[in-house]
């Protein structure tokens, strides 16, 4: 179990040797998945809202749990660790007060408190979970290039069962899950990406 965060690589190089992994050596250190956490806190979201939130799956036995209401993706028992990426909108409701930038003071949070009041306030927890869903997706991104920054390889999953996965780990019906994400060292090449061209998705207006 070789801790490799001393070598990271260029975002480009990152981004060019991404792909999907779904086999895994079986252990990484903890620290370098901490490290992976750290950097996806790091992505912005509107207003600073940060309302995307980590299960990180280890223990065997629920990774099997976990596995069956993934339809039977062995990735999930295969990586050492899956982290579960999802938004929980209500939290960032009753604190939102803590997403106010220091520099503002008391001021700031008062602001804060009417800002997420005046623009969510109207909406349902169901509309409310919709948008705070996009902003975990950006978080989701930035997990996946930094462990792939890292030296390390994941796989986004959407192929689950929600209610199963968050009734597995506890989690309220109020929150969406924006993916699974298993992490680790390949264990096999897997292929490179296919995608359009520039030219076939842009066009200059
Ligand atoms: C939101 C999302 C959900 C996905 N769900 C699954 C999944 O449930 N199982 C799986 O094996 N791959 C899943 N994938 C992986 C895609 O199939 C893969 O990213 C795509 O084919 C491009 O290949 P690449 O990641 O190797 O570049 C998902 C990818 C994304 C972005």
């Amino acid at each position: 179990m070789q801790n490799t965060l001393t070598k990271t690589l260029p975002v480009k190089e990152a981004i060019e040797t991404r792909h999907s992994i779904r086999k895994y050596e079986p252990t990484m250190p903890k620290e370098d998945l901490l490290e992976i956490l750290r950097l996806g806190s790091l992505a912005p979201t509107a207003f600073n809202a940060q309302p995307a939130r980590f299960v990180v799956i280890e223990n065997p036995e629920l990774k099997e749990k976990v596995k069956a209401a993934a339809y039977g993706q062995t990735q999930i028992t295969s990586a050492p660790y899956t982290i579960v990426v999802y938004s929980d909108m209500e939290d960032v409701m009753a604190t939102v007060e803590e997403t106010s930038h220091p520099l503002y003071g008391d001021e700031g949070k008062t602001r804060q408190r009417q800002t997420f009041e005046g623009s969510f306030g109207g909406l349902s927890v169901e509309q409310r979970a919709v948008w705070a869903n996009t902003q975990a997706n950006i978080v989701l991104g930035f997990l996946m290039l930094s462990a792939r920054g890292l030296g390390y390889d994941t796989v986004p999953m959407l192929g689950f069962n929600p209610a199963q996965v968050k009734e597995l780990l506890g989690l309220p019906e109020h929150v969406q899950i924006a993916a699974l994400l298993p992490v680790g060292k390949a264990a096999e090449e897997g292929k490179s990406a296919h995608r359009h061209t520039v030219e076939r998705i842009t066009r200059f207006a």
